[in-house]
């Protein structure tokens, strides 16, 4: 939440900043702001709403060349999303520095009665202005920009990414994170900072992630980090494994649209390496977890919020049937706060896209802290999750960048699918005949995944005839119920209409009665071929819904013969194992969500009142 960029070198810093700030503005949509140092004075333009808004206020107003500069696109937590609440806040009676910030200063209420009985005034609602005349205060005290700063982050409690420019020091930007996700870019002459790498990846890809606790000072040739504490700190560079155009729209209408195109790609990447054509799956980023680890697991505890957990939920079905370990999904933030039994056995599986969201962040650090081993599945190079973590598995879905997950979602499942085939063929608990069958499954998917995209016309035309109605309700069985419950979550937050999504078993013990004459309702019907019998049961509640009036849109396997009759529409996905149709039959729902939102001339990629990584809890 909240994007932050910070530049120093030789470019065109406004130029610098607006552009990061455009592939930031997936973190919040609120109101976005700059200051650059100019001619040795601060120039500061902020505006309320979308980013176009700021750039339509510097064309008006136009910044004079600058070579150092902070930007910040919001999504407002203290105070309303005004002009005057937008970053940067300037500092001090002089107003010689600007700050933006991302996260939560708790105890802003505390330091602000302090400044107010100083008789400083403040501009705006927010809490990020405390800390702006905080440290002009500090440093009109101390004379020494990088000891102000030090004396009063270690003052804040909460969240916080910080980044600070002073006009007495035109060369240098600082910078401090606690809690909120920092990255470093590393230049020719130049230096750059961002929330994440998308700030600056046109410019560089070599990057730094700063750790927690760490300030720090960027200059055009040098970039230094201490601690909270004032002492040097070591990091390591890595290097950005993909280039700007996978963050761009490449001629798509929205990246939503882009970014369920890349599907396959995503499945077929998060696949690469780890399955052989035999389908033997390794996943060498478990080396952090030993043989003797794994086998001493007695629980795994999946925790992620919104779609991760959705993917978390069905990663489950796969993981507990073939490794025979017992599993169960938690909200993080639920889990967080209710004493759960963890002890030194239990694995944690942290699902989330950006690695940086909050409430996953305090599940896994809870976790680890009774003892858990955390193993995360993240698509965010040097996320904060993944520093944390004992181990890794990237998805290599490439950057999402329209704020409701779609691709992200397909690869975390198919890790989390590799994830339960890796340990039950360390356990032992499923002949690696069985699961080697799966594994060559499993890499027939990206070929299915773009057969179901070829495919998409009819669920949008679906979508885009249902514009008007004013409730949808999504049914399904098996792996089919979380994939009933993200199309639920994916029309909400794109069509802000009435979504829900059920377990087609529950149906008759109480959402039955949400039924009435011309009720859409969508049900993911499991395959003809399940040996479980769960496809005539689902029949069954099909036909139950429909004699009370319901209009029943199926997604369904090829050569299924029957559901037709019982159903308004069919959408007919490839076959596959009966876990895995969980990654083709989601695809349908995503481009149905979309297309209605489209109707109804909403903006897919940026939803009202969401933005995509929630730092805060
Ligand atoms: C919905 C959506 C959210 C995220 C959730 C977790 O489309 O994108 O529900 O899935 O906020 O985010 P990550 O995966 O970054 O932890």
């Amino acid at each position: 939440m909240c994007g932050i960029v910070g530049y120093v070198g030789p470019k065109s810093t406004v130029d610098v900043l607006i552009g990061g700030l455009r592939r930031l503005e997936y973190r919040g949509y609120d109101s976005a702001g700059v200051s650059v140092i100019s001619e040795g004075h601060l120039q500061t333009r902020k505006k309320a709403g979308k980013l176009v808004n700021l750039i339509g206020e510097i064309d008006s107003h136009p910044i004079p060349v600058s070579h150092i500069g902070i930007g910040h696109t919001r999504w407002a937590t203290h105070g309303a999303p005004t002009d005057g609440n937008a970053h940067p806040h300037l500092g001090g009676t002089r107003e010689k520095l600007s700050l933006i910030h991302n996260g939560i200063i708790e105890n802003f209420s505390e330091l602000k009665a302090e400044l107010l009985a100083e008789g400083t005034r403040f501009a705006s609602d927010t809490d990020s202005e405390v800390a702006a005349h905080l440290i002009a205060r500090e440093y009109d005290k101390a004379g020494d920009l990088v000891v102000a700063f030090r004396t009063v982050v270690n003052r804040l409690h909460g969240a916080f990414t910080i980044l600070v420019v002073h006009e007495d020091q035109p060369d240098v930007v600082l910078a401090a994170r606690r809690n909120a996700p920092l990255v470093i870019g590393l230049g020719d002459g130049e230096n750059f900072l961002g929330s994440d790498v998308a700030a600056f990846v046109e410019h560089t890809k070599r990057a730094i992630s700063v750790g927690q606790d760490e300030i720090v000072i960027l200059r055009a040739e040098s970039v230094e980090i201490i601690g909270f504490d004032g002492k040097p700190v070591t990091s390591e560079e890595f290097t950005v494994d993909w280039d700007a155009t996978a963050a761009s729209k490449g001629g798509w209408p929205s990246f939503m649209a882009k970014e369920i195109a890349d599907q396959p790609q995503a499945v077929a990447d998060t696949l690469m390496g780890r399955v052989d054509s035999e389908g033997r799956v390794s996943i060498p980023e478990m080396d952090g977890l030993s043989a003797e680890d794994i086998k001493n697991i007695d629980r795994i505890i999946i925790v992620a919020c919104g779609t991760a957990s959705y993917a978390g939920d069905i990663a489950k079905y796969g993981i507990e049937k073939w490794s025979r370990i017992p599993v169960q999904v938690e909200l993080s933030h639920e889990f967080r706060y209710r004493d759960p039994i963890v002890t030194k056995n239990t694995l944690i599986v942290a699902i989330s896209q950006s690695g940086e969201t909050m409430d996953t962040l305090m599940a896994t650090r809870y976790a680890r802290d009774l003892g858990a081993k955390v193993l995360a599945i993240c698509n965010t190079q040097g996320a904060t999750l993944a520093r944390e973590s004992d181990a890794t598995i990237y998805t290599h879905a490439g950057p999402e960048v329209a704020v409701a997950s779609t691709k992200a979602l397909v690869a975390q499942i198919t890790a989390g699918f590799l994830l339960g085939l890796y340990l039950a063929e360390v356990r032992g608990a499923t002949p690696s005949s069985e699961l080697q069958k799966l594994g060559r499954e499993l890499l027939r998917l990206p070929a299915q995944v773009s057969e179901v995209i070829e495919g998409l016309d009819e669920a949008k035309a679906l979508g885009a005839a249902m514009a008007s109605a004013k409730s949808v309700l999504f049914l399904g069985r098996n792996v089919g119920f979380p994939v009933a419950m993200e199309g639920a979550l994916k029309l909400k937050e794109l069509a802000y209409i009435h979504a829900e999504g059920f377990a087609a078993g529950e149906l008759k013990h109480g959402p039955i009665a949400l039924i009435e004459e011309g009720q859409p309702v969508i049900v993911i019907v499991p395959s003809l071929r399940d040996e479980d019998s769960l496809h005539p049961k689902v029949i069954s509640n099909i036909q139950e819904i429909r004699a009370r009036g319901a209009k029943v849109i199926a997604i369904a396997e090829v050569g299924d013969t029957e559901v037709g009759q019982w159903s308004e529409h069919v959408i007919f996905v490839p076959e596959t194992e009966q876990l895995f149709a969980a990654i083709l039959t989601v695809i349908p729902l995503q481009a149905f969500a979309m297309a209605l939102a489209e109707a109804k001339g909403l903006d897919v990629d940026q939803p009202r009142n969401l933005a995509k990584s929630v730092t805060v809890e």
